[in-house]
């Protein structure tokens, strides 16, 4: 018992003692090499903390950091409460913190570990943001294409592509010049819902290594064409007055809790899709600007994949004729107009029989009486 505690110790401090130095080299590959990663991420905004995390081995006593490949570490960091990995933090990225980064952890029965492999870590927001934007919309049918064009007014060495929440590198490309502009075309498709999301783009510059822009806008791709269509309809009706209040309701499959009413956008997919969660669109009292095509969409919460457009749905708007106008005129003008010839004659009568008028008012108004009596 007391002979199996002390070997270790003695091993460390002959180790500790051999190793000083030229350790990296003599016992590579002794443990096995470290993993290294970053925590919030590889991309860091400027001004913002990050840690390095290196784990080893829980035999471990300490960890050293190297930065751009030097051969002394740039930090020496022991084990986190005695759990198998240290955490090397920096306080407020910076230029000078962005590099590529290794680590490796010293143990006393195997010595020096090999190097972990290189992690880059990039500063963001040094240079103004670019501007994405896609040709020829951002909202794409499934299996069509795309161009998300990457431009800015600063000189951008490489121009970088990056989804929200996507995995693997980001896409890059060499920029080049266009109207004054720097500038790189990324091509995506043939679309899948896959290709759906949240895309920004950076781009990187010679005045220092992996340091990057602000993002640009963020740009919603939205891929159309996934889901089977759903049915557009109209209450009460798809020919109404000027004036009506008219609803339109778009139906779908169970599950959908997103819609999107698109109007006089032909086949082609449309310039923009604001999903609303209820499949209601209450247009309210129309005029003759809501007449034209309507189409609908239907889609998933939080999810940038939609179904095929609905089946067009004309709308009419019908304005009360100017016609119809002279029509009711004349027929309420008519009405007038014999309302007084019978009070006229009702007074003539009156003015000659006193008592007379009472009389006629009380059996009711009799027409064949006064044509009998005046024709
Ligand atoms: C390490 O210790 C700190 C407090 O000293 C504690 O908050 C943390 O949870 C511990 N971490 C682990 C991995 O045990
Ligand atoms: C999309 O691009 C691919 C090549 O990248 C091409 O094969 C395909 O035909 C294009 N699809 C459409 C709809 O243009
Ligand atoms: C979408 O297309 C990519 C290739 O562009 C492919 O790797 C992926 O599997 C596709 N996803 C789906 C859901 O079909
Ligand atoms: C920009 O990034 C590209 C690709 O990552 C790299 O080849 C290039 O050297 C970088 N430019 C600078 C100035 O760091
Ligand atoms: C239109 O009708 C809907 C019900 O169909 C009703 O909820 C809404 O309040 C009405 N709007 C107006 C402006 O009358
Ligand atoms: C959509 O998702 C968000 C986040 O998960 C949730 O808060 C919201 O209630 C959802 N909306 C509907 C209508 O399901």
């Amino acid at each position: 018992m007391g002979d199996r505690a002390r070997t270790p110790t003695l091993t460390a401090l002959l180790c500790l003692g051999l190793c000083r130095g030229p350790c990296d080299q003599v016992q590579a590959g002794a443990a096995p090499k470290p993993s290294i990663w970053a925590d919030p991420g590889p991309m860091v905004s400027r001004g913002s903390p990050m840690t390095i995390w290196c784990q080893g081995s829980l035999q471990a006593d300490v960890y050293h950091l190297y930065k751009d490949r030097v051969s002394k570490p740039l930090d020496t960091e022991a084990p986190q409460n005695s759990s198998k990995k240290a955490g090397f933090s920096i306080e407020s990225m910076s230029t000078h913190t962005a590099g590529v980064y290794q680590c490796a952890y010293h143990s006393r029965r195997k010595g020096w570990s090999e190097r972990s492999d290189p992690l880059l870590l990039v500063v963001t927001g040094v240079y103004p943001a670019p501007s994405l934007s896609a040709h020829p919309s951002h909202v794409v049918t499934s299996g069509g294409n795309v161009s998300l064009s990457c431009s800015s007014e600063v000189t951008g060495d490489t121009f970088y592509l990056l989804k929200e929440g996507g995995a693997g590198p980001p896409r890059q490309m060499q920029s080049r010049t266009f109207r004054g502009r720097w500038q790189a075309v990324f091509s995506v498709g043939p679309m899948n819902a896959s290709h759906g999301g949240t895309y920004r783009c950076y781009y990187n510059s010679s005045s220092y290594p992996h340091t990057w822009s602000y993002p640009s806008n963020p740009l919603h791709l939205e891929v159309t064409g996934v889901y089977r269509e759903p049915s557009l309809s109209a209450q009460p009706g798809s020919l109404v007055f000027s004036g009506d209040n008219l609803t339109l309701q778009c139906r779908s499959g169970a599950g959908f809790d997103r819609f999107a009413l698109t109007k006089d956008e032909g086949l082609t997919s449309p310039q923009h899709l604001h999903g609303q969660h209820s499949p209601y669109f209450p247009l309210g009292h129309v005029s003759h600007t809501h007449g034209g095509q309507y189409r609908c969409y239907s889609g998933h919460n939080l999810s940038h994949a939609w179904s095929a457009p609905s089946d067009p749905l004309d709308i009419l708007i019908v304005a009360p004729s100017p016609q119809d106008y002279t029509v009711e005129n004349l027929i309420r003008m008519g009405g007038a107009a014999l309302i007084l010839v019978v009070l006229g004659i009702l007074l003539f009568q009156a003015r000659d029989s006193p008592g007379r008028l009472e009389d006629a008012a009380r059996r009711g108004y009799d027409p064949t009486s006064w044509r009998r009596k005046y024709i």
